[in-house]
């Protein structure tokens, strides 16, 4: 979100052209950077300690957390978890647990975007009832704006405002993940209803959809 990305400002248009779909957020270059000095700050925080656990919550923080650990020169343990959420009700339950046992470890949660904290309230109280020796969470994206609970936080790479996002790991319907830059989408109610907007500007074709 700085300006010395050369990525930065670039607009995705539409399939048709009725004007832009979504622009880059942050650029491919800030997001090397930013990550790669989180990593490294990550890194001084278990020097001296056992090996964190940082766990990776599925799917949209696989990329930055795949990033993230290549910039820290220690030695770490990756697990991962899953976990749903009915947006109606707000109630969060388990689809993948971690294989690991965490009794007595160090854990780094890693978020792709922590919005209204309802995930990481949930995942921070599930971990903190297994006996951890400590407990922090890092995003890669905080939409800070858009919290209901106030669920602490130790690392954020980027605080972005109350846009939906795709790329760099975040999906639409499953879409985009798989994009360098973090894309702010215009028009939430555009892409729902054609959800490959996105796909011919950002890759040159429309394939075969899914
Ligand atoms: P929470 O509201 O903090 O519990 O966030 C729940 C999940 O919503 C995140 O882990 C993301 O998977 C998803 N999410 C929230 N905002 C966005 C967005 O802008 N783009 C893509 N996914 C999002």
């Amino acid at each position: 979100m700085g300006t010395a990305d050369d990525e930065l400002g670039r607009v995705i248009p539409g399939r048709f052209s009725s004007g832009p779909a979504a622009d880059v957020l942050i650029g491919r270059t800030e997001v090397a950077q930013r990550v790669g000095a989180l990593g490294e700050e990550l890194a001084d925080l278990f020097r001296d300690e056992r090996p964190p656990v940082l766990v990776g919550v599925l799917k949209g923080s696989f990329l930055f957390l795949a990033d993230l650990i290549r910039a820290m020169d220690i030695d770490v343990v990756v697990d991962f978890m899953a976990i749903s959420s009915y947006s109606q009700s707000g109630v969060v339950r388990i689809v993948k647990d971690l294989d690991e046992d965490i009794r007595g470890r160090h854990i780094v949660i890693v978020e792709d975007i922590v919005d209204t904290g309802l995930t990481l309230n949930y995942l921070r109280k599930t971990l903190l009832q297994r006996e951890v020796a400590s407990l922090r969470a890092v995003t890669l994206l905080d939409k800070v704006a858009r919290r209901i609970i106030p669920v602490p936080l130790e690392l954020s790479a980027f605080e972005i405002p109350d846009v939906f996002v795709v790329g760099y790991g975040l999906d639409f319907q499953g879409l985009y993940r798989n994009t360098a830059d973090i894309l702010a989408v215009r028009d939430l109610a555009r892409l729902a209803a054609d959800p490959r907007l996105l796909v011919t500007q950002l890759f040159g074709f429309k394939g075969e959809g899914r």
